[in-house]
């Protein structure tokens, strides 16, 4: 913990009320940043707040979901006129689901959340990081970013997918100042849970093979602690990176 680290930063974060996005909002806060704190999650937004707010941080909570340009627009029109760092965190999982049995609901909004939300607040934000001749956006993926089986088809093309727009970003707007990074976490003590129940029994079995290398899940901060390194003048050397934060799983 560096607590100067974002002394005068403006953040904004998703998926901040729970898990690895409520972790990365109460760090960047300690860390000095202003946090604009976004999700549908309007209670964990809120608990996020309090958690930030009783350590006399600064911490904004705007309801919006990432998937919707209006919520979008009004977010980034609502924080004002400079955005420094971008967590793109909020993001669901796909029940394991594999390509023969995936609905047409549970694929489109598994890609809604995970890669377009990630392109509409990324491009949202991009000409305001322009005017300002920079600014730092670092999207959580996954180990699922980089293999098949810890996720059903719908998760696991998603985070592959957008790996490819980290590193478009980081390509065609490094020399403006812009650095787009991806961390790839394993296993990690959220609420992802959720959309991580398994519909299909002999998919999970078959993931359960990739599954045996798993290692312990972390704690939500310490992959919060990655996204505040990366978003941070100490990484200003490092643009479309791909940073496993997965306890080893990837090497297995
Ligand atoms: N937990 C893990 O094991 C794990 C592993 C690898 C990657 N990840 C990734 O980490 C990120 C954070 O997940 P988490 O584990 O903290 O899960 P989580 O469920 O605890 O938190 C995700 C948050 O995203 C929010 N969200 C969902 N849809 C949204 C939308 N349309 N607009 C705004 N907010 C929305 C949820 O309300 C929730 O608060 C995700 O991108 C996930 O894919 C998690």
């Amino acid at each position: 913990m560096d607590i100067s680290r974002h002394t005068d930063k403006i953040a904004i974060v998703t998926g901040a009320g729970s898990g690895i996005g409520r972790a990365t909002a109460i760090r960047l806060a300690a860390e000095g940043a202003s946090v604009f704190a976004c999700d549908v999650n309007e209670v964990g937004m809120q608990d996020t707040k309090d958690e930030i707010s009783s350590q006399d941080g600064q911490c904004v909570v705007i309801a919006c979901d990432v998937t919707n340009q209006l919520d979008v627009d009004r977010l980034v029109s609502q924080v004002g006129s400079r955005i420094d760092i971008l967590a793109n965190v909020a993001g669901i999982m796909d029940h394991f689901l594999p390509l023969g049995e995936v609905d047409d609901a549970t694929w489109d909004r598994v890609m809604n959340v995970n890669l377009t939300g990630v392109m509409r607040l990324s491009r949202a934000v991009l000409p305001m990081m322009i005017t300002q001749g920079g600014g730092a956006i670092v999207t959580v993926a996954s180990k699922a970013s980089l293999s098949a089986g810890a996720a059903g088809v719908s998760y696991t093309t998603s985070k592959h997918a957008v790996i490819g727009l980290v590193k478009s970003a980081a390509y065609f707007y490094g020399p403006k100042g812009i650095r787009s990074n991806a961390v790839l976490p394993g296993p990690v003590e959220t609420n992802i849970g959720t959309t991580a129940t398994p519909l299909s029994a002999w998919a999970i079995e078959r993931a359960g093979l990739s599954m045996a290398t798993m290692p312990p899940a972390a704690k939500a901060d310490q992959i919060a602690s990655v996204i505040s390194w990366l978003a941070s003048d100490e990484a200003s050397n490092v643009n479309g990176s791909v940073v496993s934060a997965d306890g080893g799983w990837a090497s297995a």
